[in-house]
């Protein structure tokens, strides 16, 4: 018997950090995809093979001064993290005892605030307990767990990631809990990675540390300026309130103003440096009803995303208007399809 569980990738729309204090958020899950496959072997113990795992992005054949290789394998290791604390958490919560083979292949890049980590996690307790006979198609206990997962491997994580992975579609977060939004409709998204941090040894440490120190230094700057950054916050909330209405009524031009408002307030907070910065103002004159920092942000020098919604027609001019800067371009859909359990 083999079991493949897979999920899609994520993209904040509005409300990143924000949302840590108890502000709305909506995320939304993107058509691209990660699979855990599990099959029976013969020997005790699991036996992991990861393959197809991008660093950020597709094939890369431009070389430019940020290129990168295509696959960080110290990064891969990274993925494995949350697959180990997966299996133990399935031994320890619900018995299973091995005897598999796991086989996780990626269309998702890693640390580009694309949701890996919670993708990685949700697939491979869904495929362990469909496996184990274990699964009895409670999305919301699967998100739970895989939520115990994430937070015990990376320090605190808001349950935005873990949700899209498991529901797909749209979620709204809003004081803390998990609203499912099932009347949004489908948009293309251009998305735009950047990275300038060298791959290689010593620097790993600084693509996995990103979203927590981003997460600090917001803390630092909200505790100096508290009542400043109460307004900010309380602005992106009532945004992402905006954001959903919008949505609701396909005003796709009043969604992308709502984009470039958020923008600014997190350009606002400082996880914005200047080669996303670039990228976003590049967007918003190239074709773009809207753009804006997606997930963490980055350091400065760091690794990071932006997010453009194209005008009718536009796509093409953004996507090569984007991709001239070094950046990682996809075009991508939203709405995508969460778990998906099959057996073969
Ligand atoms: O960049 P990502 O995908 O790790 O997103 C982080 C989003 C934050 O709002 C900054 C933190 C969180 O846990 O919601």
């Amino acid at each position: 018997m083999k079991i493949i569980a897979s999920v899609p990738a994520k993209a904040i729309l509005f409300g990143e950090h924000f949302v840590v204090y108890g502000k709305r958020a909506l995320a939304t899950a993107l058509n691209l995809r990660l699979s855990v496959e599990v099959s029976g072997r013969a020997g005790e113990g699991y036996h992991l093979i990861v393959e197809d795992i991008p660093l950020f992005g597709l094939d890369m054949e431009l070389t430019s001064e940020y290129a990168q290789p295509f696959i960080n394998y110290d990064e891969a290791a990274r993925a494995i993290a949350y697959i180990r604390s997966a299996v133990q958490y399935m031994e320890r919560e619900y018995g299973i005892d091995g005897g598999v083979e796991l086989r996780v292949s990626s269309e998702i890049p890693l640390s580009a605030g694309l949701g890996s980590s919670a993708a990685t996690t949700v697939a491979t307790i869904a495929a362990l307990k469909r496996y184990f006979g274990l699964w009895n198609g409670d999305l919301d206990e699967l998100r739970r767990d895989a939520h115990k997962i994430e937070k015990a491997v990376q320090g605190n994580a808001s349950p935005t990631d873990t949700a899209i992975s498991t529901y797909g579609g749209y979620v709204l977060i809003e004081g803390g809990g998990v609203k499912r939004l099932r009347d949004l409709p489908e948009i293309e998204l251009v998305t735009g990675t950047i990275c300038t941090i060298p791959v290689g040894a010593g620097h790993e440490s600084e693509l996995r540390l990103k979203t927590r120190e981003l997460v600090e230094r917001v803390k630092t700057r909200k505790e100096a300026f508290s009542s400043v950054f109460e307004h900010i916050a309380s602005a992106a909330d009532e945004l992402t309130g905006e954001a959903v209405v919008a949505l609701r009524r396909h005003d796709l031009t009043r969604l992308g103003s709502l984009m470039n408002i958020n923008h600014g307030l997190l350009d606002s907070i400082g996880v914005v440096p200047r080669r996303l910065s670039e990228l976003v103002k590049l967007a918003q004159e190239s074709g773009a009803l809207g753009a804006k920092v997606t997930g963490a942000g980055a350091l400065p020098d760091g690794t990071g995303t932006v997010i453009a919604l194209p005008a009718a027609g536009h796509s093409d001019e953004l996507r090569i208007a984007m991709g001239l800067t070094g950046a990682i371009v996809r075009d991508l859909r939203t709405n995508a399809m969460g778990l998906v359990v099959e057996e073969e």
